[in-house]
């Protein structure tokens, strides 16, 4: 029996990589969510029942955990991370195809070209078909065991399936990106919760990587491809063939690398994706040139600092120049003051731009910068076009007829309130938080934002009237709005009054994490407020907390800890939520139901899911399902409640939903309608 139990383990395991690997490395699906959760569920529970046969490659181990808070140890390369050659030069491109010829005494050398990822590279390290370690490039020489983090990556093999034939070692390099869509999606979480945004993928992908809880890496969805397979025990003559053996066992690999033979094919390659490039699903910004015989390789060996056999081309930013005309100053909710660009209109890759942030003073003090300077503006990956120097061949010739030097404002653009820096941040702030227009309605559009309260009825727009209006100053004052304050608030009539008093009255259920996510600490995301709200259990206990308690809770550092404490330390922040809790909002995590630990929201509910999801994987809304009393149902019946969809639901279940006249709820209503 329990040899059985054993080897059942080992097939399921097997099984459920094979699935992973074709869901997540090769977009198709092979199994229904149903049966593949109900697989890893009996996994689940043979391993607990086995501990003896712990593995940390197993399937079940791809979830990220909050306690890793352990250091990162240093690891050295068996073999050095090179990096290579950079041109920006075409001609210096032709020159290295002419290089390798030469050197090599023959004409047309095969060449790969393959597209340059723009994230941080990973060596990967498999013993008997196992991933065994994971490491950062460093400096090339040694860099950071990651492991548990990588572990977390879904493309990434855990396991390379027996009958695959992947040699009994092998090193694989590649690099960790974040997709674009997972950037935006972190970025606008960050705006909401006050962080800084990342300032581009690459950034945000090593920040990832490099974060002491693999739970932070999990939800992030960052994404790997592999270009380097090291390994002395297979026999094949070209760096193509170990790439397409590497896709063979289950990495992900490129679909554009392509072989040429001549250096005009070369600029071909380089021309395509010069533009082609912006429609991939990951940030690149160049195009690597690799020979693709290994003895040639061998044959050309090395310089002292990258190998003769590859270059990298990268592509230039995309470049303008134009005239400042001003600077103008924002101030955001978090009270910070940014600095704007206002310049004469100018094409930049294929829009017109007018304004471009100058992020903060020290960039400014940087680039010396005057009024009636002509500036080069630049927009790379990034959405924000940057400015990135002054055309100093083009400043007035006499002093005298420079223009102004454009120094820091020194006082809030808004409220006049001189502006602070706080020691060791970029950032310039208004300090008065509670008297500056922009920081309170900010406040207020945060209160009422969809993962907050979710009070959709009352947008920006109507904010900013009755701010301005004074029918509100903060957010207790929203529950004590009357249908006589709101109707024409926006020029809208009783019947959007009335729905914004109901938004109003139904957030009044909101679960108590929301409630802590909705003050607007700064710091305290989403995922820190649901913490605070398990760990404190009530708005008391939260207020009372000391900075140590709070840092000792995983996943809450010193910087939310302190947020935390000067939040509450703050007078005008107890008496609101005062205010808050005598309006009737949810100031305590409500008790857990006796086994399933949620409110039993969709008690009876029969629900099938599909599509993508932005805010949690299917895996885990299946089991938010279950745990609030629903059922997960794998195909569409009459019996289906509804459908949960989200990105790029198949048109068959839409039909079949249509036909059958069953609800298909987005993923945001989904949350919204149930308090999850
Ligand atoms: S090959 C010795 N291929 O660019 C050659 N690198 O400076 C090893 N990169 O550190 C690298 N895409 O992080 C190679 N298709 C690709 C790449 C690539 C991105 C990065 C890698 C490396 C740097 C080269």
């Amino acid at each position: 029996m329990i040899e059985k139990e054993k080897e059942r383990i080992l097939q399921l395991r097997e099984l459920l990589h094979r699935y992973n690997r074709a869901y997540y490395v090769d977009s198709t699906s092979l199994i229904s969510d149903f049966e593949f959760d109900a697989l890893m569920h009996e996994l689940e529970a043979l391993e607990a029942a086995h501990p003896e046969m712990a593995d940390p490659n197993s399937p079940t181990q791809r979830v990220g955990s909050d306690l890793n808070t352990n250091e990162f140890q240093t690891v050295v390369h068996a073999v050095p991370m090179l990096s290579l050659g950079n041109t920006y030069s075409p001609e210096e491109v032709t020159a290295f195809c002419g290089r390798v010829e030469e050197g090599l005494g023959r004409k047309n050398v095969d060449i790969c070209c393959e597209l340059k990822f723009d994230g941080l590279s990973i060596s990967l390290v498999y013993e008997h078909g196992n991933l065994v370690r994971a490491v950062t490039r460093g400096d090339g020489t040694q860099g950071d065991d990651v492991t548990n983090n990588v572990r977390v990556i879904k493309s990434v093999p855990l396991a390379i399936p027996a009958d695959a034939g992947c040699p009994e070692h092998f090193e694989i390099r590649g690099e960790v990106l974040m997709p674009w869509s997972s950037f935006h999606a972190l970025n606008e979480e960050r705006e909401i919760a006050g962080e800084p945004p990342f300032a581009n993928p690459r950034n945000a992908a090593s920040g990832t990587l490099k974060s002491k809880s693999s739970a932070v890496v999990e939800r992030r969805k960052l994404d790997a491809y592999f270009y380097q397979l090291i390994c002395d025990e297979i026999d094949v003559a070209t760096h193509h063939e170990q790439l397409l053996l590497a896709k063979k066992w289950g990495f992900k690999v490129s679909e554009h690398i392509e072989v040429v033979h001549s250096a005009e094919e070369v600029q071909e390659y380089i021309n395509h994706w010069d533009t082609a490039r912006r429609d991939l699903p990951v940030a690149t910004d160049g195009v690597v040139l690799k020979v693709d015989n290994l003895a040639f390789r061998q044959a050309l060996g090395m310089t002292s600092k990258s190998p003769r056999w590859a270059i990298a081309y990268k592509y230039k930013a995309d470049r303008a120049r134009t005239l400042l005309r001003a600077v103008t100053y924002q101030v955001g909710r978090t009270g910070v003051v940014t600095p704007v660009a206002n310049m004469d209109p100018v094409l930049l890759a294929g829009t017109i731009v007018k304004r471009a942030s100058l992020h903060n003073e020290d960039m400014i003090e940087k680039l010396d910068l005057h009024i009636g300077d002509f500036v080069f503006v630049e927009k790379a990956g990034e959405i924000i076009p940057q400015i990135v120097g002054v055309d100093l061949d083009h400043r007035a010739a006499a002093p005298e007829e420079i223009g102004e030097k454009v120094r820091f404002a020194t006082v809030c653009p808004v409220c006049h309130t001189p502006l602070t820096r706080y020691e060791g941040e970029a950032g310039t702030y208004c300090p008065a938080e509670y008297g500056c227009a922009p920081q309170m309605k900010g406040k207020i559009e945060h209160f009422v934002s969809r993962d907050a309260m979710g009070i959709n009825s009352i947008g920006p727009k109507t904010i900013d009237v009755l701010y301005d209006s004074g029918r509100i100053r903060d957010i207790a004052d929203l529950f004590d709005l009357r249908i006589s304050d709101l109707c024409g608030a926006d020029g809208s009539r009783e019947r959007s009054a009335m729905n914004m008093l109901r938004g109003i009255e139904e957030s009044k259920q909101k679960p108590f994490h929301k409630v802590v996510f909705a003050l607007g600490i700064r710091f305290v995301g989403k995922v820190a407020a649901k913490t605070l709200a398990e760990h404190f259990k009530s708005m008391d206990a939260l207020c009372e907390a000391g900075e140590e308690e709070l840092q000792a809770i995983p996943g809450i550092g010193p910087v939310i800890g302190k947020s935390v404490v000067n939040y509450f330390r703050d007078e005008h922040n107890r008496k609101l939520v005062e205010r808050l809790t005598a309006a009737g909002l949810q100031m305590r995590q409500e008790e857990k139901g006796a086994e399933s630990g949620a409110p039993q929201v969709l008690a009876g509910l029969r629900i099938v899911i599909s599509g993508t999801f932005e805010k949690h994987s299917r895996e885990e809304y299946k089991a938010l399902i279950e745990r609030c009393g629903g059922k997960n149902q794998s195909s569409i019946s009459s019996q289906t409640s509804f459908i949960l969809a989200g990105e790029g639901m198949g048109p068959s279940k839409r039909v079949k939903a249509e036909k059958l006249g069953i609800e298909i709820l987005s993923e945001a209503d989904f949350l919204e309608r149930y308090g999850l």
